[in-house]
């Protein structure tokens, strides 16, 4: 470890990582602390504008222990899923050297050097979407790009893996696909890239972040709990699964969006159903997410093939992918119209992300939202307006992968005294 400039340099990283939903859900693990999945599943990428964890990392001989601030708190590092990271990524470090700082670390240092880390979602955590991916995604790649790890994407995402499952198809951009592998040591359960956001690029996503006192049940303990108890489970990971991941990543490779759009619903209603299935039964989705699912169906049964494809996590909110600009355009004036939000909130902070969705659809100003009139699918049943039922609504896109910020005004960590800035 040696340093012209004494004990006083700190090396640092910065990483923005994307988040991902899934449209062939994970749901199930066979082996739990290695994170190794019972089925195959794919997710799409979502635009890192949007929604995204941004991470800085630092590495300094005057570090006493290694420590990490989440959006602005310090937490605790002392999890397994954190450990077992972070010791894989040790094992895998190279050589680093910085002439410019005249900074040396050898392959073996890295063993004592302790590491900060400082990451920061732009969404809402309580939000309820899926941080916990793009964080040990970022936590990941920004650790093995200032550690100089040697290896591709897919072997980092096994990584990943082991602090979130979902963490590990936050490695590619576009459309991803974790193979859930065979080897008992799960050297063979990688995400891989199905295709790039380019492939793709009409898709607009819209995502409904649905008010909810609930709090919900975690995925960890959740899945834990149906793997013991549903039977419907084990039908869905042999039978049903495999069939549609194959079928999915034809609709994916073709960018046919009818199959994609039933394929995706599908698939969320059936891990819904699965949940139902668990003992005791697991309730993710609330009246709200029904509405929107309702509304959907009902329009696109009207037009007689899918316009929107809905699919829910776990919990209430909605995420919803639309074959392109105009219909998401059609979907945002539904969706305004059943959820018109409460008098204190402005437009503006009602539709967040790319608002030029919000301008396709002909609404510039509250009064637009007043007076929007009920869609033709649901005009027979004088359907309700429901204010308050959303928070709010984010317009996003397929996006990219993760980067490495090399600016230094992006990074989290102050580099003269290794905190958070
Ligand atoms: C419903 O990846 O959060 O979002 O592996 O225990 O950390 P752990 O669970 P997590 O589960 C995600 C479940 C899901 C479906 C999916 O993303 O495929």
């Amino acid at each position: 470890m040696a340093a012209e400039s004494g004990d006083k340099w700190i090396l640092t990283v910065t990483a923005q990582t994307p988040t991902n939903i899934a449209v062939i859900k994970y749901w199930g693990k066979r082996h739990e602390e290695l994170i190794l999945p019972i089925n195959d599943s794919i997710s799409v990428t979502l635009d890192p504008d949007h929604l995204c964890t941004t991470t800085s990392v630092a590495v300094s001989p005057a570090f006493t222990h290694d420590r990490m601030w989440l959006n602005g708190k310090e937490v605790s590092l002392s999890g397994d899923r954190f450990q077992n990271c972070l010791r894989e990524l040790r094992s895998r470090a190279s050589d680093v050297e910085d002439e410019k700082k005249g900074i040396k670390i050898s392959k073996k240092d890295w063993e004592k050097l302790r590491l900060h880390i400082v990451s920061f979602n732009n969404f809402p955590t309580a939000a309820g979407l899926a941080s916990s991916a793009a964080g040990l995604a970022c936590l990941v790649f920004s650790l093995a790009n200032l550690m100089n790890v040697k290896e591709d994407h897919s072997k980092l995402s096994a990584i990943a893996r082991q602090g979130s499952g979902s963490a590990c198809r936050s490695l590619f951009g576009g459309f991803a696909k974790w193979i859930m592998g065979k080897e008992e040591n799960g050297s063979d359960s990688i995400a891989v890239q199905l295709a790039d956001e380019k492939h793709w690029d009409d898709l607009v996503i819209i995502i409904a972040v649905v008010s909810s006192r609930q709090k919900e049940t975690s995925s960890t303990s959740g899945m834990r709990d149906t793997v013991e108890t549903s039977m419907l489970l084990q039908h869905r990971a042999k039978e049903v699964v495999p069939k549609r991941v194959k079928q999915m990543e034809e609709a994916i490779e073709k960018r046919d969006f009818p199959s994609f759009a039933r394929l995706a619903c599908a698939d969320s209603n059936q891990f819904h159903a699965v949940c139902l299935d668990t003992l005791p039964p697991i309730f993710y989705m609330n009246d709200t997410s029904h509405k929107i699912i309702s509304c959907v169906e009902k329009w696109n049964r009207h037009e007689g093939t899918p316009q929107v494809a809905y699919t829910f996590d776990a919990g209430p909110n909605a995420v919803l992918i639309s074959h392109n600009r105009k219909t998401a355009a059609l979907l945002l004036q539904r969706l305004l119209f059943l959820f018109p939000p409460q008098s204190d909130t402005d437009l503006d902070s009602y539709v967040i992300g790319d608002k030029t969705i919000l301008k396709d659809a002909g609404i510039h100003e509250m009064k637009d939202v007043e007076a929007l009139a009920p869609p033709p699918e649901l005009k027979e049943n004088a359907p309700t307006r429901n204010k308050g039922d959303v928070s709010y609504f984010i317009c996003t896109r397929p996006g990219r992968g993760p980067v490495v910020l090399n600016d230094e005004s992006r990074s989290l960590i102050n580099s003269e005294t290794g905190l958070p800035k």
